[in-house]
């Protein structure tokens, strides 16, 4: 395809380093993975995986026996593993690769392991796949952890996202187009011409493949997916289309979305803030063919319920939501510390970050500047002392540095998504960020400081007196002067220094005043 270098040294990738069943078998080392041997229902997968803290394979899943991975990437313990960095620097690691320089590498139709069997025509059956119930109320059962990969024809860009689909019959399926995103523009250019869009739904990528497919950068998204892999990625064009989709996938559903526009009801479906996205028109994706890996494993994603840090969607989510708000901070602040949205809201309605602040305003501007650029709802601001993946440090912070009257920032009227049931039915509302930073002219009070076990610094001396008349000492140094290890003892002859002059200043610390 034009913008990609030419196809080059396929001998020298390996196409099983990033395949999906790679990454799930360097699980079974931690233990991060659930490995279930037993024949499952698929009408009983739902429920093993609700508020499941590791990833499940099921080795026979449904009538078929299928192999089936799910909330492969609902921590961000896994996460961070895919990047082979700790939890708490993912996001500087997707800074240092988003510059890397990508690579494509096309492989010939029918060389790639995603097309070692190839189903088309009338034979074509998405219902062959182990695609299950997700949600009590959802319309059908939906495949979840699916990567659409389509052509502008505007730009000739190759444009991904993460988009679920529903079942609607052997050769087609429902899929959700409603929220403002790429493929929603690509789609209606092509509607209002008339024009089939060719369109190819990828189950089962390594987890970076995922992230690199739910961030919103400009420019070609298979060099995204180059870039955040660090390494060359992979292609082929599809077997009935020109779409370019990873060669080393497990599966890949290709066809277009028909041109008729949003005419079909999708949904309900349980969504990405743990609750219930109702009915709604949308248009409908036709099935053309659908090629696979041999050994292919299919792969669900978690999506709703209550316990949102456990699952696929939230951890994603909350990825894209830190890297807009790093990149917004970095514009306003010198000295941003760390971002981080948590998961138990979906990734993406909070956002709290920590500032060493310079300057008195900046925490403000970065929270102005946050809500403009992130789906945040509420913004919590802390100084650098606070541990922001804590949630007991953020409650503390919270209920200790801030009043609501002078630290709360209210902006109204503002785009929200519709998927909050806060707004019920509304598009837009209110968000709010609250500075919990000290003011600068208070932040060097003493008293501020957080109290921790005393450590007796400071050296010694032959007597109390002696210690005094080297300058005031609180009562932990007194204890390190005399080494005392009670302390106890020295109460009584600071009670016997006090017809001696002894006294204490603002700090509390004891002094023997000076005779005049
Ligand atoms: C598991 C998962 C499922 C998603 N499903 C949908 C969906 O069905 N419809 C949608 O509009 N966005 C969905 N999203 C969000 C999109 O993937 C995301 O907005 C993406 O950046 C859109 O890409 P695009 O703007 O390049 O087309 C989903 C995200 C995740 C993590």
């Amino acid at each position: 395809m034009d913008g990609h270098p030419a196809p080059a040294l396929p001998n020298t990738l390996d196409l099983d380093r990033f395949r999906l069943r790679s990454y799930v078998e360097s699980l079974q080392v931690t233990d991060e993975l659930e490995v279930r041997e037993s024949p499952e229902d698929l009408a009983a997968l739902a429920q093993i995986m609700q508020a499941n803290p590791r990833c499940v394979w099921f080795k026979k899943a449904g009538p078929e026996q299928a192999e089936v991975v799910g909330n492969v990437v609902a921590s961000r313990k896994r996460l961070a593993k895919a990047f082979g960095v700790e939890p708490g620097a993912i996001v500087e690691e997707l800074l240092r690769r988003l510059a890397l320089p990508p690579q494509i590498v096309e492989l010939p139709r029918g060389e790639a392991p995603v097309q070692q069997v190839v189903v088309k025509g009338n034979d074509v059956d998405v219902l062959s796949l182990p695609v299950h119930l997700q949600h009590a109320f959802d319309g059908a059962p939906y495949i979840s952890a699916t990567v659409d990969f389509s052509i502008d024809p505007a730009t000739g860009l190759t444009n991904c996202g993460m988009r679920r689909l529903m079942m609607r019959g052997p050769q087609e399926t429902g899929v959700d187009l409603n929220a403002p995103s790429d493929l929603r523009a690509i789609y209606m250019a092509a509607a209002a011409r008339g024009e089939k869009l060719p369109v190819a739904y990828v189950i089962g990528m390594h987890p970076i493949d995922h992230v690199a497919a739910t961030m919103k950068q400009p420019g070609d998204e298979l060099e995204l997916i180059s870039s955040l892999r660090a390494a060359p990625l992979p292609v082929v064009k599809c077997i009935t289309s020109d779409v370019l989709v990873p060669a080393d996938a497990e599966i890949v559903l290709e066809g277009y979305l028909d041109p008729a526009g949003y005419i079909e009801k999708e949904g309900p479906y349980g969504e990405y803030l743990g609750y219930y996205g109702v009915v709604k028109m949308n248009p409908v994706f036709r099935l053309t063919a659908i090629t696979r890996r041999r050994d292919a494993l299919f792969q669900t994603a978690t999506i709703s319920g209550n316990r949102m840090d456990l699952t696929d969607t939230s951890n994603l989510e909350a990825l894209r939501t830190e890297l807009n708000a790093w990149e917004a901070l970095k514009l306003v602040v010198r000295e941003p510390v760390a971002v981080y949205a948590p998961v138990s809201a979906g990734g993406s309605m909070s956002l709290r970050f920590s500032l060493r602040q310079r300057y008195a305003g900046e925490a403000r501007s970065a929270i102005h500047a946050i809500l403009g650029t992130t789906a945040a709802k509420h913004i919590f601001a802390v100084d650098p002392d606070i541990d922001i993946f804590s949630d007991s440090q953020m409650e503390w912070a919270f209920g200790t540095r801030f009043q609501a009257e002078k630290d709360m920032i209210v902006a109204t009227g503002v785009r929200l998504s519709p998927l909050d049931p806060s707004l019920f039915g509304g598009y837009s509302g209110t968000k709010a960020g609250f500075d919990l930073t000290w003011p600068l002219q208070h932040a060097s009070k003493w008293e501020l400081q957080i109290p921790q076990p005393p450590a007796y610094p400071g050296g010694k001396f032959a007597s109390l007196e002696a210690a005094l008349a080297d300058g005031p000492k609180r009562f932990e140094e007194l204890m390190a002067a005399l080494g005392s290890r009670d302390g106890r003892e020295i109460v009584r002859q600071i009670h016997a220094l006090r017809t001696r002059g002894l006294d204490r200043d603002e700090m509390g610390r004891y002094f023997i005043k000076q005779r005049k």
